[in-house]
């Protein structure tokens, strides 16, 4: 039997209180930086329904980290060595997503890392040495031209490398966000969780950037809210370690790959620009600022690594808080309330942790929880730190 248009609204009007019902509500995104933004986009290819919630898109980490990919050159170690490695695998896929769904370019650079070092003992001394090139003064001179007379050995990394999270990564994955039918509330801090009787989610308790506070429901989020996470569950570990950062405009090549010295890393983009980091002061807080011993201990690390450097001239400084756990390990996966999911704590890893973590939440959230994603899971849930 063929249905008129009557015949349509009228099984319509029945439809729609029943599909009322048993839609879910989007699933929140609790921070717009890097984190929260991979993992609205793994969801929403994945055909998940997804709402950001975004304070201050300015602070996130994502535009202050220097975009390393370097679980070798960090000395990372254990489970956190091994999530690195498995998120640095994935890196090349991830970014051709989000090229794809945003048709812009993010800047993967896979151009190695070198870590300098005074002598051969403390090169071999290494933690990650065992994935590292070793190298003696003439292949650094070679390696980094220019490189400081103090460094008489080195590791190269040729697997590390970069990404141009500042200027491409965030701009790309928001664009794709945007393609994919994420939908954004900038300006909007999230004050409180709403909680049922037996402790489910149920939403969130928000303030618009008009001023308006508002409840929205949501029996799903997850909270990325970097070093800011725990002030919406206090009993998360996380705290901020507060890092300076600067550029320098380079001339294009004359640097080609990163070069990561101790207190102080040098990251070259193909056009040239040198960006410096990056000071760990636990010590400040949230405090805010640049301050004189910070930037003082960045010209000193640039004059060491690579002289030259130091008459190019200065193009930004800034600063950022990197969310940290106290074994500087990410909180992956189910938390404390059900319904609310973790994705924090990533302390100096977030750029490269990010693909990992957009994959694991995602499949966890949409249902696709596989042996991988679940070992990943309890490797790095919240409750290591319990008792
Ligand atoms: N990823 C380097 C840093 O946090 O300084």
């Amino acid at each position: 039997m063929a249905l008129g248009t009557t015949g349509l609204k009228h099984w319509a009007a029945l439809l729609l209180p029943v599909m009322r019902t048993v839609d879910r509500p989007a699933i929140l995104i609790l921070g717009g930086g890097l984190i929260g933004l991979a993992i609205a986009h793994q969801l929403a290819r994945r055909g998940q329904a997804v709402t950001v919630l975004s304070r201050r898109r300015s602070e996130a980490a994502g535009f202050v980290a220097a975009g390393m990919l370097a679980p070798h050159a960090e000395a990372l170690a254990g489970e956190q060595l091994t999530l690195g490695q498995a998120s640095l695998a994935r890196i090349p896929t991830w970014v051709e997503q989000i090229e794809a769904d945003s048709g812009l370019p993010c800047g993967l650079r896979p151009c190695g890392i070198v870590v300098p070092f005074a002598t051969a003992t403390e090169r071999d001394a290494y933690p990650t040495a065992a994935w590292g090139e070793a190298l003696e003064r003439t292949d650094l001179e070679r390696e980094v031209p220019g490189i400081g007379p103090s460094w008489q050995a080195g590791l190269l990394f040729a697997q590390d490398g970069q990404i141009d999270n500042r200027r491409r990564l965030m701009r790309a994955l928001e664009r794709a966000c945007a393609g994919l039918g994420v939908a954004f509330e900038e300006g909007t801090e999230v004050l409180a969780l709403e909680r049922s009787a037996a402790g489910e989610l149920q939403g969130v308790r928000l303030r618009r950037a008009d001023g308006e506070e508002l409840c929205l429901a949501a029996d799903r989020a997850v909270l990325a809210c970097g070093a800011w996470s725990a002030r919406l569950l206090p009993q998360l570990p996380v705290f901020p370690v507060k890092g300076q950062m600067l550029s320098l405009q380079g001339p294009i090549g004359a640097l080609n790959r990163v070069v990561f010295g101790p207190g102080t890393y040098l990251v070259p983009r193909d056009d040239g620009l040198l960006v410096v980091g990056a000071t760990s002061e636990p010590e400040a807080g949230f405090g805010e600022g640049l301050t004189p011993a910070g930037q003082r201990q960045l010209q000193a690390g640039i004059s060491a690594l690579l002289p030259a450097a130091c008459r190019w001239p200065p193009m930004e400084r800034w600063w950022g808080f990197r969310p940290c756990t106290p074994d500087e390990g990410p909180l992956l996966g189910e938390s404390p309330v059900p319904g609310l999911w973790l994705a924090c704590g990533h302390h100096r890893n977030g750029v490269l942790l990010a693909a990992i973590t957009a994959g694991l939440l995602a499949d966890a959230l949409a249902g696709g929880r596989d042996a991988e994603t679940t070992r990943w899971l309890a490797a790095f849930s919240w409750r290591r730190f319990q008792g």
